[in-house]
Order: structure tokens, then C-alpha cells, then sequence
């Protein structure tokens, strides 16, 4: 069974919050070593343009870049979407663009987790007007049972049930990043300072 870390509240932090560790490092740096021969088997001779989706795909994309061979390039594009909550509000806005065009490059999207889609959906009609030679979308994680817009990724890390991962570049109010393992976030009950 995996471990759990229980995250005691600071001060006077009203919730509980628990993370169970559903995906080991181990388990995660293996998959993006097998992710990256798949790149490269489908791939083998073109220059890969790595677009990484800022912030939750940082981790995945500097060890998808290392477990790649041959030449490779990065960019970074930014988008909002989610707030500080758990629930998405369907909105998505570009908040910091590419600092090179895409123009005639293969291209592959990088991005944490594909969840209702319509991040994904949004920069694919962005991206495909810059006319990329191609364009191929790479996932860790994927959360099928959410899906609302129709985007399939080329590469998936794992499926996951439906339920909120927090780790290795995914948060919850931008805490948890920083965890090397991806776990479910479980926000409990209020607790009563004594
Ligand atoms: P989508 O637009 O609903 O597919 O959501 C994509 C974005 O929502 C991801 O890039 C994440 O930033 C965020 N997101 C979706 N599910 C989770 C989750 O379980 N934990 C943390 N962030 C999530
Ligand atoms: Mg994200």
C-alpha cells in the first residue's frame, strides 16, 4: 500500500490537508524514460521543440528533455485557468507567450495533466495557427473520466482515477510542487484549535 504523509496545519489553518502517495518516483522517472524512447522512436531524426506549460509541467519537462537524445530545443508558455481552487472554472487565458516562433517545427506540447481539456484545447487552436510543421501533446498524468473538450494526448505518463494529485510540479494553491512523488490531496475536516 502506499505511504501516507499527513501535513500538519501551521497555525490557524482551518483545514487538514493529507497526501497519499499514488505515483513513486521511481515509478514516474521510469515512465518519462519510456515516454521519451516513444518521442524518439516515432521521432528519430527531427529536432523536437519541447513546449512546456508553466508551471505544472516543469519537473516533467526537464527530465522528459534528459531522457530525450538528439537535438532539442525548450520554450515556455503560460496560461490561467484554475485559481487557488480544486474545481476549474472552464476559463482559460494566456498569461506569458513563447519567446520563438513555432513556424515550421515539431512540436510537442508538454503539459502536467490532462483533465477536462480545455486548457489543452485552448493552446492547440493558438498553436496551429503559427503553423508548426507538427504538433504532438505529451502528458504525465490523464484524468479521462473528466474530459469535456475533445483533445487526446499522443503521449500519456498514467491514467488516474478522478481525483485531485498534487506533486512533482502539480499543486493546490501553489503548495506541493516540490513533492518528488505525485499523491491525492485530501482536504479534511475543519479542526478546533485547543
Ligand atoms: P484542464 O484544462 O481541465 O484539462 O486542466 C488542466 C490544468 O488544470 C492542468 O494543467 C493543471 O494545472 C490543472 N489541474 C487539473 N487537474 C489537477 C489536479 O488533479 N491537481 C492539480 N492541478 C490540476
Ligand atoms: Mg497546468
Amino acid at each position: 500500500m502506499p505511504k501516507s504523509t499527513r501535513y500538519k496545519p501551521k497555525s490557524k489553518r482551518q483545514t487538514v490537508e493529507s497526501v497519499r502517495t499514488l505515483i513513486p518516483r521511481e515509478q514516474i522517472q521510469r515512465r518519462i524514460a519510456g515516454m521519451a524512447r516513444e518521442i524518439r522512436r516515432d521521432f528519430p531524426l527531427e529536432p523536437l521543440h519541447l513546449v512546456g506549460v508553466l508551471k505544472g509541467s516543469i519537473f516533467f519537462l526537464t527530465d522528459l528533455a534528459r531522457e530525450l537524445s538528439g537535438d532539442v530545443s525548450l520554450d515556455f508558455i503560460a496560461v490561467s485557468s484554475y485559481g487557488d481552487r480544486t474545481h476549474t472554472s472552464g476559463e482559460v487565458k494566456l498569461t506569458r507567450d513563447l519567446d520563438a516562433s513555432i513556424e515550421g517545427r515539431t512540436v510537442i506540447v508538454v503539459e502536467d495533466i490532462l483533465d477536462t481539456g480545455m486548457t489543452l484545447q485552448y493552446l492547440l487552436r493558438v498553436f496551429e495557427q503559427r503553423k508548426p510543421r507538427r504538433i504532438r501533446v505529451a502528458v504525465l498524468l490523464d484524468k479521462p473520466e473528466r474530459r469535456i473538450a475533445k483533445v487526446r494526448a499522443d503521449y500519456v505518463g498514467f491514467k488516474i482515477p478522478n481525483e485531485f494529485v498534487v506533486g512533482y510540479g502539480l499543486d493546490y494553491a501553489e503548495r506541493y510542487r516540490n513533492l518528488a512523488d505525485v499523491g491525492v490531496l485530501t482536504l479534511g475536516a475543519r479542526v478546533k484549535k485547543t
